[in-house]
């Protein structure tokens, strides 16, 4: 998962930004958005809509790769051979996710190195969920269950946003999700039917994770102060409150199915809406935890920088070996001049219209 809105700040400036007149190209752009048309990089775009694509794919990005933090601490603990197998190629999966959505993000002109920084920085966000702690291996269950779950719901109708690369990385991402919710599901299907001990593991990974996954969709939708914006450009085509709702009820029956109880009191069925209603989510503790002060914040970050830093060997050693064979190294500074510098030749070729070795190439004309 794992787009979130989270910084009302910042929501608020971008909201601010966009035109309150609309210009000719404004209007010209919002009528290829009324028709469905995708927004390719190529294509001239609003500022605000690039600004808020950017923000929207990096955190999304951001997201994926400390998502792998929690599960990759039990492959080691997984219970059994075909469950590490299985675990191992979940996590991966979302390390590639991390990569289509990196790459997605480039194609608007924000560098790797950039959107690192920002993470590292403590600048840019990543969904809170992340932030809580993975103690027993029902918790893996609960996150392939919910919180993978809770990703699918939130992403489906990314595949029909208006941006082109966002929307054609989201389709394969969510055949992935899938299978990862599934996973998870059949963890606690296991869990379920083992012995008592092993159900009550079930029922408190789920005790612990219920409320945390229902704040993964964000602010309520009175509180969310981008949200008509982002619906106008289709880059957000549901609401915040309709996802968390169409979550509850279709997780309410899997929950029914594993024998677990719901931690909500207050949750039961209208038959007169057709939907589940819901106890008051604390959104308290959702703003303290966006804002860096959950459970594992500061060690989420710790671990990411880490990772970096013990990867830079390898990323000199790839530099090193390209400049090599005289393609040139690759020019970090190419690559920061933001839209403007985007090379329409560049974006034809290869995949989501980036090509790395294009890029590279134009990098190494420059250096000359
Ligand atoms: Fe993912
Ligand atoms: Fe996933």
């Amino acid at each position: 998962m794992y787009t979130q809105p989270t910084d009302r700040k910042e929501l608020a400036a971008t909201a601010e930004r966009a035109p309150r007149t609309l210009t000719p190209e404004d209007a010209a752009f919002q009528q290829r958005i009324d028709a469905d048309e995708f927004i390719e990089p190529r294509d001239w775009m609003p500022q605000a809509y690039c600004k808020t694509l950017v923000r929207q794919i990096s955190q999304h990005a951001h997201s994926e790769i400390v998502g792998m933090l929690p599960e990759g601490n039990w492959i080691t603990r997984a219970p059994t051979l075909k469950r590490k197998a299985i675990l191992l190629a979940k996590v991966q999966d979302e390390g590639g996710h991390g990569l289509y959505l990196y790459a997605a993000a480039e194609t608007l002109g924000v560098s790797r190195d950039e959107m690192i920084e920002a993470l590292h920085s403590g600048k840019a966000k990543y969904s809170s969920i992340f932030n809580y702690p993975t103690l027993t291996w029902a918790d893996i269950g609960c996150i392939g269950w919910l919180v993978d779950g809770a990703a699918i719901m939130n992403q489906i109708p990314l595949c029909r946003c208006s941006y082109g690369p966002y929307a054609r990385a989201m389709i394969r991402v969510c055949k992935e999700e899938s299978f990862h919710q599934r996973q998870g599901y059949d963890i606690m299907l296991a869990l379920c039917r083992g012995t008592p001990e092993q159900k009550n593991l079930a029922q408190d990974a789920l005790d612990r994770w219920w409320w945390p996954v229902v704040m993964m969709f964000g602010p309520s939708d009175k509180d969310s102060t981008h949200s008509a914006q982002s619906a106008a450009w289709k880059i957000k085509r549901v609401s915040n409150d309709d996802l968390r709702q169409k979550f509850i009820d279709a997780t309410v029956p899997q929950a029914d199915l594993l024998g677990l109880k719901i931690p909500d009191a207050d949750l039961k069925w209208n038959a007169r809406r057709g939907h589940y209603e819901f106890g008051a989510v604390d959104w308290e503790e959702f703003w303290r935890v966006v804002n860096g002060d959950g459970p594992l914040n500061r060690e989420r970050l710790a671990a990411r920088v880490k990772a970096y830093e013990d990867g830079r060997w390898v990323r000199e050693a790839a530099t090193a070996y390209a400049a090599k064979r005289g393609r040139g190294s690759f020019d970090p500074d190419a690559a920061k001049h933001g839209r403007d510098s985007f090379d329409p030749d560049v974006a034809k070729h290869g995949r989501d219209s980036f090509d790395p070795d294009a890029a590279k190439h134009r990098a190494s004309e420059k250096v000359a």
